[in-house]
């Protein structure tokens, strides 16, 4: 069907782009594990000083090995205030880090046009070496101000990635390859939860004397990555249509495709060139206020809002306590279990995505969790009544985040790059990048709240957000699998009720109205 192939060229770039995408993921897993321990620190240092001999047995006493995630039943039966202030500084270095995201996620899209895709990245990984080396002096200084400026740089840093390596990944995989590709960001991600989450465990480095590495060693991948980018053509796409270096993007596409005939590549390339000198600068309310990007943008933002608001992040963050209540025995392991079926999942996305399409993996995904969603409901509420309904929840937690990974955890960071052409496409991953964030950060901070409020039916809440998600998807999300950026333009053209005879993209039209109007 295609002659596109995996060349070493393209498998580095990805691999080094990734990387990015993997402290992504390690910054987000890492701060679960050795809570009780940095917390016992910060007490050491903020309330009561102890020797050194009883800081060692308390936070030895600190560590349970089935420690819910968040323990917050700590918070509620001591009323000491000093407990406030440490839990205060606690929860700080906890969010600060999708705040850093937040604010950073509308820059990636700027400094990937300003600097390029491979210098953009560079210069964002000194945000992640200078995050790093805060988190891993911080025994040695003020613990509680070095954690939590080192994860806001952190966050910052991971904020640029969630939009720069879409950018870059999109651009640099041919057609055919763009959604197994785009997975790989993904891939990236829940590895890197994974990895944290295993060399998190007390005996390995989540223990009083190596946490600090534990929260340092996310500057490892920054430093690979800072040499591989060396070695990284830049993308050809940016090289072309930004700059206009012909030459250049030619040597880069033929460096990344091998022997195959760049023609296509080139030809593509070229319209899209020719729309790009077409358009306006877009910018991120122009993407609201012109008729032709309206319904793309909100479909991205619809499917990142779909993402987060499945709930998938109340298991990522408190899978440890929800495992507890539903009566695990070990819930330390069955979090990393969660781990390991999130992982596995998504590497059968990479190979399912090309072939089912990234419309019906999304509905098929977002419907099984809204089963699962349901099935955890009831497992949580027949508890009490049948022992046995343990298994019930645990299984449908699994099936939960394995039917995320299917669809809804990869495809919506690399659909909307598929969504926009050149000109507006910065605006538009920045903008979803941003609502990927704040939506993240709205459930980091309210899942607890909502739990508490309903009880074992806090899943049912999910199970109806889910329902209207998997609706919207049926009726409003087109399929890009194969199709150019031009076809994708005219697909949701379709959708706004055009014809497909007369001007058929968005950008055409958007060039006859700027005629007209001049
Ligand atoms: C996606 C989400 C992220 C989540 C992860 C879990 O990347 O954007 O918030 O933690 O999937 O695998």
């Amino acid at each position: 069907m295609t002659e596109d192939k995996f060349t070493g060229t393209l498998l580095l770039a990805v691999f080094t782009a990734v990387l990015g995408s993997f402290q992504f993921g390690y910054n987000l897993g890492v701060i679960n594990a050795p809570q009780q321990i940095i917390v016992a620190h910060y007490r050491h240092l903020l309330v009561v000083p102890l020797d050194e001999d009883e800081l060692h047995n308390s936070t030895e006493m600190h560590v349970p090995t089935l420690q819910p995630t968040i323990n917050y039943e700590e918070e509620e039966t001591d009323p000491d205030p000093s407990t406030a202030i440490v839990t205060m500084f606690w929860s700080l270095s906890v969010s600060i880090f999708a705040v850093g995201g937040m604010i950073a996620s509308f820059f990636g899209g700027w400094l990937g046009d300003k600097l390029g895709r491979i210098k953009g990245m560079l210069a964002a990984n000194s945000l992640s070496l200078i995050g790093a080396v805060l988190m891993a002096i911080a025994k040695f200084g003020p613990s509680h101000i070095l954690i939590i400026s080192g994860r806001f740089i952190s966050g910052l840093y991971c904020g640029l990635v969630s939009g720069l390596v879409p950018m870059y990944v999109g651009e640099i995989s041919p057609t055919s390859l763009r959604g197994a590709l785009g997975t790989l960001h993904q891939l990236a991600i829940v590895t890197g939860i994974l990895v944290s989450q295993v060399i998190g465990l007390d005996f390995i480095l989540g223990n009083d004397d190596m946490w600090p590495v534990l929260l340092g060693l996310s500057g490892a991948p920054a430093v690979l990555q800072c040499l591989l980018l060396f070695f990284c053509p830049e993308s050809p796409r940016y090289l072309y249509i930004k700059l206009g270096e012909e030459s250049k993007a030619k040597t880069n596409l033929k460096r990344l495709r091998g022997d195959c005939d760049p023609t296509k590549d080139i030809t593509e390339m070229k319209k899209e060139k020719e729309e790009a000198s077409s358009e306006k600068k877009v910018s991120m309310i122009q993407l609201f206020t012109m008729a032709s990007y309206r319904q793309p943008i909100l479909v991205a933002l619809m499917l990142h809002m779909a993402q987060q608001f499945s709930g998938i992040n109340g298991i990522f963050y408190y899978s440890t306590s929800i495992f507890y209540t539903a009566g695990v025995g070990q819930p330390v392991y069955a979090t990393i279990g969660v781990g390991v079926v999130n992982t596995i999942f998504t590497i059968i996305s990479v190979f399912l995505v090309e072939r089912a399409g990234r419309r019906s993996l999304f509905l098929v995904g977002l419907s099984g969790m809204l089963v699962c969603a349901v099935a955890m409901t009831v497992g949580l509420v027949l508890l009490h009544q049948f022992s046995w309904m343990s298994y019930v929840s645990m299984t449908a937690i699994f099936l939960f985040v394995s039917f995320f990974e299917i669809g809804p955890g990869p495809i919506p960071w690399f659909m909307v790059a598929e969504f926009f052409s050149q000109g507006p496409r910065p605006a538009a991953i920045a903008m979803a990048a941003f609502c990927n964030w704040t939506c993240n950060f709205i459930v980091a901070l309210s899942f607890q709240y909502i739990a508490d409020f309903c009880g074992p039916y806090v899943f049912a809440l999910f199970a109806v957000i889910l329902l209207g998600f998997t609706l919207f998807t049926f009726f409003k999300v087109p399929e890009t699998k194969g199709k150019s950026f031009e076809e994708i333009a005219a697909e949701f053209r379709k959708m706004r009720g055009g014809s497909f005879t007369g001007p058929k993209t968005a950008v055409e039209l958007e060039y006859l109205g700027a005629k007209e109007n001049a």
